[in-house]
């Protein structure tokens, strides 16, 4: 990054540790005011006019939903938390029985926030069940050939023999798996999957593919494409955020040494491609006075990811992404949070799921709106900035 455009980040105001405990009061207490209409349901994927509608326990991104009851819980120690997010485990176990939703990489964003934290939490064996059960799904889901996870599909599909981004959010699942039961397959997946993502989803220039297709034949690395994104070769802003939270993640469980550069060269393309308030457009192709949408979610991922990353790195390094991390959610704190709750029933406004572009064939959903998984890491990066926090992850 230059030093100019360093010093532009540099000279914006960090939260306060009395802004960070306010925001997480309001957060814990608009999780509260949801709890009636979300304990037997989830809120969906999405808002609809910053409204999210009640749904069963579906789609990739519920789990989202119990890790914030679980943050809030932990922040205010109500009783009324600790039961919804008990309801909720168990609705988690009765999903992975009837084996709903299982192809999908997916499972450790459905998993980690709700039943692996519900366990951590409070001993649950429903939570610890339920998370044991997805682990074993989850590392179902590594091919030999190629040594990756496939993200989504029927295993070996020719059109979805690929890994993405995503997927690193995902391997803690496995890691817990195989703290719990001692059995190596679980690590050594993981360890393998994190290797063949970071060898092959980063360009030279530390922007990153969203999807990298294998060669079913001889598991040899095919192409990049995007499926999110703006176009192949651009920057989707939540890719690269899932890549600072992933190397992060990819480091912590494996602590190899050769990983912390990728850290800072996927990090560093990430601020130095922010707009003036550090808050995303949803590709990074896009900057001030384009008119597009913006992805608040990527700036809170990304802020989790660098106060990951923190916790192992020397005092100045440390302290540089601290920062980083403390400006980010100063911009979200004070101009993207929810405030009033007829204003919306999520947290974060102004995330984008997934924009249709010329170039690509994506949905166009949850644009503009509030998205679960931002209300959660949202919540997420407060907490860490709040207290040592014991991870979900
Ligand atoms: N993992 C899917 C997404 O970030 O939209």
């Amino acid at each position: 990054m230059s030093w100019i455009t360093q010093q532009k980040l540099m000279d914006k105001p960090r939260l306060s540790s009395e802004e960070v405990e306010q925001a997480l009061d309001l957060a814990s207490n608009l999780v509260l005011q949801n709890l009636p209409v979300f304990t037997d349901r989830f809120p969906r994927a999405y808002s609809e006019n910053g409204f999210y509608p009640a749904t069963e326990n579906l789609d990739w991104t519920t789990g989202f939903w119990t890790g914030e009851v679980w943050l809030a819980y932990e922040h205010t120690g109500k009783k009324e938390l600790l039961q919804a997010g008990q309801v909720q485990m168990d609705s988690f176990l009765d999903r992975i029985k009837r084996k709903q939703d299982v192809e999908t990489h997916d499972l450790g964003f459905l998993y980690s926030p709700s039943c692996v934290a519900g366990y951590k939490l409070t001993g649950s064996e429903a939570g610890r069940k339920a998370a044991l059960m997805a682990a074993r799904e989850l590392a179902g889901r590594f091919h030999e050939k190629g040594e990756f996870i496939q993200a989504w599909g029927k295993l070996g599909a020719p059109d979805n023999y690929r890994l993405i981004i995503d997927c690193l959010l995902n391997l803690p699942l496995l890691y817990w798996a195989f703290e719990e039961t001692g059995e190596e397959r679980y690590r050594a997946v993981a360890e393998k999957h994190i290797h063949t993502a970071l060898a092959n989803v980063i360009r030279d220039d530390f922007s990153t593919w969203h999807t990298f297709f294998f060669d079913r034949e001889t598991g040899k690395p095919d192409h990049g494409a995007t499926c999110q994104g703006y176009r192949d070769g651009s920057a989707w802003a939540r890719g690269q955020a899932w890549g600072v939270y992933g190397t992060a993640i990819g480091y912590r469980y494996t602590k190899r040494q050769e990983y912390i550069p990728v850290f800072e060269g996927v990090t560093d393309y990430f601020l130095s491609h922010l707009p003036e308030d550090l808050v995303p457009f949803w590709d990074l192709e896009f900057g001030d006075g384009d008119e597009q949408p913006k992805d608040s979610s990527s700036a809170a991922i990304a802020a989790c990811g660098m106060l990951e990353m923190a916790k192992y790195l020397d005092e100045a390094p440390a302290d540089y992404y601290r920062g980083m991390a403390g400006r980010l959610m100063k911009s979200l704190v004070d101009s993207y949070a929810v405030k009033n709750a007829k204003v919306s029933n999520g947290l974060v406004l102004h995330s984008t799921y997934s924009n249709h572009s010329p170039f690509n064939t994506c949905n166009h959903y949850g644009v503009d709106e509030c998205n679960i998984w931002g209300d959660y890491f949202y919540m997420e990066a407060l907490t860490r900035l709040h207290k040592d926090w014991q991870v979900y992850w």
